[in-house]
């Protein structure tokens, strides 16, 4: 079965709605390793309690992208992984990853891109006033948020939302299409 790694900084509800998918049976792959630059992430609970092996760095302690990146692919290759799944995980994949692991990268991002690639997505949405925005999920390449788009659903925006039910419809529909592309992505 093919190994894969969810790379997160904060919340996680994305890495727990692939761990749910596995456990359903409706994601067939194993789900091996968490990945982590934030020692305070809520993830990190999520993935004790999962029983999820964590690999945690403190970026700050590396004096560059590519030497953290070099441990990181240590831990990858102890786990046999074959997939990297971003899941909120907030910095730019490098050269030494995105070499070793070309069109193995994927990424979920909270808007229709090419529109409103970067932070704050659903912000820069409601900034923008457009009626509809959407969820992304596409092959992460060098840029941000550039990457071949591999399967996109939108999601209206309402006169009466806030960031937050806008946050939370996108969010919904993101726990959705997530598990449901990994697991098209892997039957290939
Ligand atoms: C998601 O909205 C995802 O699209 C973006 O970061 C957010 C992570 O949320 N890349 P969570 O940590 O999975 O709850």
């Amino acid at each position: 079965m093919k190994q894969m790694a969810v790379f997160a900084s904060g919340n996680g509800s994305n890495f727990q709605a692939l761990v749910d998918a596995i456990k359903s049976g409706s994601l067939q792959t194993e789900l091996s390793l968490l990945v982590c630059d934030n020692k305070n992430a809520f993830v990190l609970e999520r993935a004790l309690a999962e029983n999820i092996k964590v690999f945690v760095f403190d970026p700050k302690q590396y004096e560059t992208k590519s030497s953290f990146e070099k441990e990181i692919l240590r831990e990858l290759a102890i786990h046999d992984i074959d997939w990297i799944v971003l899941a909120g995980y907030m910095r730019l994949i490098g050269p030494t990853l995105l070499s070793k692991y070309s069109g193995r990268i994927i990424n979920i991002h909270p808007s229709l891109l090419p529109s409103f690639p970067g932070k704050d997505a659903i912000g820069q949405a409601l900034q923008a006033g457009v009626g509809t925005t959407g969820v992304t999920v596409h092959y992460v390449d060098e840029g941000m948020d550039t990457g071949t788009v591999i399967s996109q659903r939108e999601v209206p925006i309402l006169s009466t939302d806030s960031k937050d039910s806008l946050q939370k419809r996108i969010q919904a529909v993101e726990h959705e299409l997530y598990p449901a592309v990994l697991a098209e992505l892997l039957r290939k």
